[in-house]
């Protein structure tokens, strides 16, 4: 069957195909709203679509974003993912979503890859691994062709838009009422190979020194943001006589919440724990964690303010947006 094109449109409307063209991309034209209405339902009737690659040359946009995020399996990347979707979405624009896995070279080739589909804009969530490339990550962005924001992970070296949690001030605030509950040997598992794991590690050391307390190396463990690293972060903390643990977030708490339980211990009677992301509240873990919350949604919608504000006039002055985190008291921290 042929397909119908919008030559074929203005023919059955006896319009002209520019006319046709502007009322079928929802742009000002001076036909009647009769008119207007005819046309759509003659394309309706022909199950018309707007050729997006044609339409593209002449107006020399695609109308795709893409977003490269580090762990689609972690709940806080797919439910960001969510809410970026559908604001593009809204915004008319499709979204196309690719998964680094945490690896600095998947980085450079998904941006690449993006930039080949000829996307009109990209929202970056850098990998672990780009901690320990600054300088690379510099020169792959500064290469972009298109406009980007860094989201969540940012680096303060890439003159660009970006938006991000203040990672310190989490920490802090999580520390700081584990202390104010009694406890003095704190846990952390941290992802210190990375910008905003380094910056809550500081926030934990912070909280411990103005409370007067010392910092012992024994009680921090590297998890590197995964279930695994959780896991395996217990079984070291299990050998100190840290009574109470921050988990720099959900994944990693979750594996230390496993091995705990694998061992018979209780939350929070055997460990205080909190979490950081939040994003956990949706399943039964035995109890109700505290945790940082960072608002998905709130990243999310700035994020895009920044991106299609920036499609839409590049020259404005770059943005550097740092969110507040809150902490969320449930029942996982106990008062000594
Ligand atoms: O859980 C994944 C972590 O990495 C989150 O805390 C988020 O900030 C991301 O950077």
């Amino acid at each position: 069957m042929k397909k119908v094109t919008i030559k074929d449109i203005a023919a059955e409307a006896s319009l002209s195909i520019g006319a046709v063209s502007l009322i079928l991309n929802d742009k000002p034209c001076r036909v009647s709203a009769e008119n207007k209405a005819k046309v759509k339902a003659i394309a309706e009737k022909h199950n018309y679509t707007v050729n997006q690659a044609a339409r593209s040359l002449v107006t020399n946009s695609t109308k795709t974003l893409a977003l490269i995020i580090p762990d689609i399996e972690n709940l806080f990347f797919s439910s960001l993912s969510k809410i970026i979707e559908v604001r593009c979405r809204k915004a008319g624009y499709t979204l196309l979503i690719a998964n680094s896995n945490d690896s600095f070279d998947d980085d450079a080739e998904l941006i690449k890859i993006m930039n080949s589909r000829g996307i009109d804009g990209l929202y970056m969530i850098m990998s672990n691994e780009a901690y320990l490339h600054k300088e690379k990550a510099k020169e792959m962005l500064d290469k972009m062709l298109v406009p980007y924001v860094l989201v969540d992970r940012v680096f303060d070296e890439i003159d660009c838009d970006q938006v991000c949690f203040d990672n310190e001030l989490g920490a802090y605030l999580a520390v700081s009422h584990l202390i104010e509950c009694g406890h003095k040997h704190i846990g952390c598992i941290a992802n210190s190979n990375s910008n905003n794991g380094k910056q809550r590690l500081q926030g934990y050391k912070k909280a411990l020194s103005e409370h007067g307390l010392s910092i012992n190396d024994e009680y921090v463990v590297e998890g590197n943001y995964r279930f695994n690293g959780g896991y395996e972060a217990a079984k070291q903390l299990s050998k100190s006589n840290a009574s109470a643990i921050f988990s720099c977030n959900d994944m990693m708490a979750l594996g230390f919440m496993k091995y705990v339980y694998e061992q018979g211990l209780k939350i929070p009677d055997d460990y205080s724990l909190i979490s950081y992301d939040n994003q956990l509240y949706i399943f039964n873990l035995g109890v109700a964690l505290s945790a940082i919350d960072q608002d998905v949604e709130e990243l999310g919608n700035v994020a895009c303010d920044l991106l299609l504000r920036r499609i839409a006039h590049p020259i404005d002055q770059k943005e550097n947006i740092v969110l507040k985190p809150k902490l969320i008291l449930k029942d996982s921290v106990k008062v000594k």
